[in-house]
């Protein structure tokens, strides 16, 4: 099960319309890459020597939160290796027969992308384990006493796979991974350059000033600035002369009620189940998903690593904890002895 975020924080593409649009803004080199430093010093020196050497790049894995720049990534791989991308996702493979078209009909050196790893069914999975280490395919062929397995010698390939869930991937598929990767939420400058840019791309007049109150109420999200400059334009656009300044962007994200924490419906029906119901914890996890009725990975992974960062709840030994920034932002009056545990 996975959060309905409706509305325009969601951090999963919200349309097809949408998509095209990112697709017309995606950074198509590392160094058009904004933010992330760690990462991108890192894939530079990795990718110039494979290129060198004149081998594939080692299999990389890069998870994080939705809308944080995993396909993007996959893509600008791709793109400075010089090599040709296939791209598919783990829900798309059904049989082990499409994952093994799929392989042996790669041309030496290219990327493979698969989206979503973790829901990869097991059947496949293990196909995946000969062709990653040993660039073997192995597979059986019919059924009963006429089955027979084979085995092919695949093109040397890169597998790039982007996930939001590691933790749900199994040990030995993560373990065949050379190169790790790791995205985290934006800083506020970073976000600031990406809606200039973006903005530069589309033809929008904004400020410097504009783009900042976009950034901060963007939850660390590339896709939510993105998308938050462009309602914005509209307001605009159809309110002022079109340029994007600070009241500008004030006054329409404030008519869109994007909150200026950058929180939504879901992070306050959280925020609420654990300073209101709960009393602001100690809280398990389990009871916390029981009383939302979601999926504990689900929140574990997806809805509370932005409020984790941005202090509003603590894992504590004990459970979840409300910080005094969640009593206040809720209208509650303090608890006392939080953030004890
Ligand atoms: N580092 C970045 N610099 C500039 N723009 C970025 C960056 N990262 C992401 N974006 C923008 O954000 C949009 C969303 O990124 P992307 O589709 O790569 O996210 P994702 O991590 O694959 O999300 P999902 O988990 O939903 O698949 C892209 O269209 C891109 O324009
Ligand atoms: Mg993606």
């Amino acid at each position: 099960m996975t959060i309905e975020r409706d509305g325009l924080l969601t951090a999963a593409p919200a349309s097809p319309a949408e998509t095209a649009l990112e697709q017309a803004v995606r950074p198509r080199r590392l160094a058009d890459y904004i933010g992330q430093p760690r990462l991108r010093e890192q894939l530079e020196v990795f990718i110039t020597a494979a290129r060198r050497r004149g081998e594939p790049l080692d299999h990389v894995l890069v998870h994080g939160p939705p809308g944080l720049g995993k396909t993007t990534l996959a893509h600008i791989i791709a793109g400075e290796l010089d090599a040709g991308l296939r791209q598919t996702a783990g829900p798309v493979l059904e049989r082990a027969g499409d994952l093994a078209a799929l392989l042996t009909n790669l041309q030496p050196g290219d990327v493979l992308f698969i989206d979503e790893i973790h829901r990869l069914a097991p059947a496949i999975e293990e196909i995946l384990y000969p062709a990653m280490e040993d660039g073997q395919l192995d597979i059986v062929i019919g059924e009963g006493p006429s089955a027979r397995s084979i085995k092919l010698d695949l093109p040397p390939f890169t597998l790039v796979a982007a996930t939001t869930r590691a933790g749900l991937l199994t040990a030995p598929l993560r373990d065949r991974f050379g190169i790790v990767q790791r995205l985290d939420y934006y800083a506020v400058t970073e976000l600031t350059d990406i809606v200039a840019r973006t903005a530069a791309i589309v033809g929008v007049p904004v400020d410097a000033a504009g783009a900042a109150e976009i950034a901060r109420r963007a939850r660390g999200t590339p896709r939510i600035a993105n998308r938050l400059l462009r309602r914005v334009r509209d307001f605009a656009e159809v309110r002022g002369d079109g340029h994007i300044d600070l009241p500008m962007a004030r006054q329409s994200m404030d008519l869109l009620q994007v909150d200026a924490e950058g929180c939504d419906d879901m992070d306050r029906r959280y925020l609420a189940c654990l300073a209101d119901r709960f009393g602001g914890g100690p809280v398990g996890l389990e009871a916390l998903a029981a009383s939302l009725a979601e999926d504990k990975g689900t929140l574990e992974e997806v809805l509370e690593p932005y409020l984790i960062q941005q202090g509003f709840v603590a894992r504590t030994a004990r459970g979840r904890v409300a910080s005094a920034k969640t009593f206040k932002y809720l209208g509650l009056p303090p608890a006392t002895d939080l953030f004890a545990g």
